[in-house]
């Protein structure tokens, strides 16, 4: 492993939280702190209190320690979580870091969000994992709180609820995993995981290959190893500057890593003592930045949607129109998987996300505060150390000259659509394409691989009733498969259109998150065979080239495909989940509800 890239990976204390008499802060000798926060309310506040320590010393502590601040961390351990399996050890170090700082770690859990391991889909869960992380750190007694999460929707989860509850904050990410070799070749989820399975489709290897390679994909703790969306939403918590600098990159099975957990613990305890809260870190300009490095690093379309949700916890909007100014202005320099060659391992021994930020830092909001107590600008003073410019790029001799993401509009998606630009083909930037539409996905199941499809390498792919609103939640099934037929002939991309996501690991020429969607009676339920589908990447555009009294017609003659549910967490789904370009999230989370908003 080379050395670490930052002379000091996660200066926790460079500059030293001073106290803001402006804030509630356990400095303050008035508010009440530790354990006799949010008492129990049982009409009687010194019975809640005594009643309190007296079950706490059932746990055993001493009473000096009974008397100190709290710092809970959330751990989300579950073994239905591979990415997670590192966490006990995480949580162990972030309670060493708390206490020799002088204050209590209390480890409470939550829900847990195994990305393969959920049904119908994680995202459907993020907004109750988010419910669950802010009640438990509003409704238990702790002066900061440290999140411990990796896989793909935990972070967002962690980072919406605890926005909402709005105590001190600090986010310790697993890591990514590493890579392992595999007959001479370098294998890393779940890029590779999609290679094979085309190759696999494609009928290039059989059966007993693909049985090998599915042993040697993910063979360690962490996230997966490519800038999919777990590694994306690492690297924008580090540039919101909720996690400690130098830190997002580490891998999972690094040493480093554990040291980041305790010096985490630590920082919290600062924060908590400076009434430095999570609202004071994101910020309208700290999610600028973590926009410019989404679209410098060539992030996942997932991170739009999360990213979107998280601020919205706060009030602050992300206009997909603004996203497409800041990506015209934004250069790539990351390039791993699934554009480059490269692993998040590379990226840490490049230099990790500093790295990034160094190369961008002309771009960038710099005053915004960390959760080490510097700003970002601060942070950046000093050398940048070693960085392999193989794999980030300096600003001035970028890979793309602009960002990788887009978002388009036009009669197909009047309220926005996402395109990975960074990961498509620029021969299908500017067609005009016949529609072969897929009503669900059951029915891209059934007819995918029919050998009588009517399908051209040069037709467009759709995939209708796969967004928020639909019985499936807006799964990771943007990436339609290549048809086996074209496949076979060596088609290897096509213009793919829909309004469900896509696996940060994927790649195409794939263009997701329409909105409105079909189930709320977006223009894309209104699509049928034979259609043209104009795309212009230059114009920002996505436009179904059929008249509006046809569009009408049809509307009239096809109710949209609703999903009913009568009772428990998905009837509250059903009810109050929002669209992709407002994060999907609940109406009723948002820091300003909107009422019934959401509609197409
Ligand atoms: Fe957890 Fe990929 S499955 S990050």
């Amino acid at each position: 492993m080379a050395a670490v890239p930052e002379p000091a990976p996660f200066p926790s204390t460079r500059r030293s939280l001073a106290p803001n008499p402006a804030k509630s802060s356990i400095m303050s000798d008035d508010t009440p702190h530790g354990l006799s926060r949010g008492l129990t309310n049982y009409g009687d506040r010194d019975f809640a209190r005594y009643l309190r320590l007296s079950m706490a010393r059932a746990m055993g502590y001493s009473t000096d320690l009974l008397r100190k601040p709290v710092v809970g961390i959330a751990s989300t351990y579950s073994e239905f979580n591979n990415c997670h399996r590192g966490v006990p050890e995480l949580v162990t170090a972030v309670k060493r870091g708390v206490l020799a700082a002088g204050g209590l770690p209390l480890e409470f859990p939550t829900i847990s969000l195994g990305e393969v391991f959920l049904n119908p889909t994680s995202l459907f869960f993020r907004n109750l994992m988010a419910m669950d992380t802010e009640e438990m750190i509003r409704g238990q007694p702790m002066d900061a709180v440290v999140l411990v999460g990796g896989c793909d929707k935990t972070v967002p989860a962690q980072l919406m609820g605890a926005l909402s509850a709005g105590l001190p904050t600090v986010q310790v990410v697993t890591g990514p995993m590493m890579t392992s070799r595999w007959r001479g070749e370098r294998l890393g989820a779940c890029t590779d995981c999609r290679r094979f399975w085309a190759k696999y489709r494609a009928g290039e290897i059989d059966d007993a290959t693909i049985e090998e390679v599915e042993g040697n994909l993910a063979t360690t703790a962490g996230t997966c190893a490519v800038m999919g969306t777990a590694s994306t939403m690492a690297s924008l918590a580090e540039a919101l500057g909720i996690i400690l600098p130098g830190t997002a990159a580490i891998p999972a099975v690094h040493a480093d890593r554990i040291r980041a957990a305790e010096a985490s613990g630590a920082a919290a305890l600062a924060l908590a003592r400076a009434g430095t809260t999570i609202r004071d870190i994101i910020t309208p300009k700290s999610v600028e930045n973590a926009l410019r490095v989404l679209l410098a690093i060539g992030g996942s379309t997932n991170a739009i949607i999360h990213l979107t949700a998280i601020a919205g916890r706060a009030g602050i909007p992300v206009d997909l129109h603004r996203l497409n100014e800041l990506s015209d202005t934004t250069p790539v320099l990351v390039d791993l998987k699934p554009t480059g060659p490269f692993y998040m391992e590379d990226l840490h021994a490049a230099g990790g996300i500093g790295a990034v930020l160094r190369e961008l830092k002309p771009l960038l909001h710099l005053d915004c505060l960390t959760v080490s107590g510097e700003t970002l600008g601060q942070r950046l003073e000093g050398g940048p150390g070693h960085v392999d410019h193989a794999v980030v790029r300096p600003l001035a001799e970028p890979l793309q000259p602009q960002g990788g993401l887009v978002a388009l509009f036009g009669s197909l998606a009047p309220r926005g659509a996402i395109l990975k630009r960074a990961a498509a083909d620029p021969k299908l930037f500017e067609t005009e394409a016949r529609a072969v539409v897929f009503s669900s996905l059951e029915d891209l199941a059934a007819r995918i691989d029919d050998p009588d499809l009517d399908v051209r390498p040069d037709d467009a792919l759709v995939l209708q009733n796969a967004g928020p609103l639909s019985p499936s939640g807006m799964p990771e099934a943007g990436y339609l498969p290549i048809p086996q037929k074209l496949a076979r002939a060596g088609v290897k991309d096509m213009l793919r259109i829909s309004d469900a996501r896509m696996s940060g690991t994927a790649y195409g020429t794939i263009v997701l998150h329409v909105t409105p969607d079909a189930a709320s009676g977006g223009p894309l339920g209104l699509v049928r065979d034979g259609d043209r589908i104009r795309v212009s990447v230059r114009e920002r555009r996505l436009d179904l080239m059929v008249e509006a009294a046809e569009l009408e017609r049809r509307r009239a003659e096809t109710p949209p495909v609703t999903a009913q549910a009568k009772r428990g967490y998905a009837s509250l789904y059903r009810r109050e989940v929002l669209l992709a370009d407002q994060g999907c999230d609940f109406d009723f989370l948002l820091e300003n509800p909107q009422g019934a908003a959401r509609g197409g």
